[in-house]
């Protein structure tokens, strides 16, 4: 095959893999988002059952707000099939899932707040609040471990 046939047969099926390629990537980036969230919950966790001082944890709360602020655009159409636990449900009742992620932000400014202002006991309330947030996502959006 001479070396223009050879580049065009693969320009076409690079071109052709591309879309699952991409989706397998947002499935991944997100999964591994979601991976550093949980170290950071438990780091912030640790904050909280040493009664450290809560305000050490601003950046790290800082870089969750963040995460949230993007997380449903990490869930593209078609991004609910593959090496994923996300449910058909966050593209059905996408109203549903966006107001759940909402309420996460809101939350995490809650925690945000009690962290700079060195309220201990603030601070592990809005923790416990915290984790329930998260949950009353995972349970209508996110599917068994597989
Ligand atoms: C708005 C919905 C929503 C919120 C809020 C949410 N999650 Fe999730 N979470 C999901 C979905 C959907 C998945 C499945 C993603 C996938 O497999 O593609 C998931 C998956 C995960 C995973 C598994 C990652 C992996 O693949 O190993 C962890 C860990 C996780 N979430 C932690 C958290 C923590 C901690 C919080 C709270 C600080 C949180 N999530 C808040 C929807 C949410």
């Amino acid at each position: 095959m001479k070396a223009w046939t050879l580049a065009a047969t693969l320009t076409t099926v690079l071109a052709m893999a591309a879309p699952a390629l991409a989706q397998g990537d947002v499935i991944a980036a997100r999964r591994d988002g979601l991976k550093g969230i949980a170290r950071q919950m438990e780091g912030i966790k640790a904050v909280v059952d040493q009664r450290g001082d809560p305000r050490g944890s601003a950046a790290s709360i800082a870089e969750m707000i963040q995460f949230f602020e993007g997380f449903p655009a990490r869930f593209p159409a078609g991004s609910g099939t593959g090496d994923t636990r996300a449910l058909a449900a966050i593209w059905t009742d996408r109203a549903g899932f966006e107001a759940a992620n909402t309420n996460m932000v809101t939350q995490l400014r809650s925690l945000q707040a009690a962290a700079a202002a060195g309220d201990q006991a603030a601070f592990g309330a809005a923790f416990q609040q915290t984790g329930a947030t998260c949950g009353a996502c995972h349970r209508p959006y996110r599917g068994p471990a597989r």
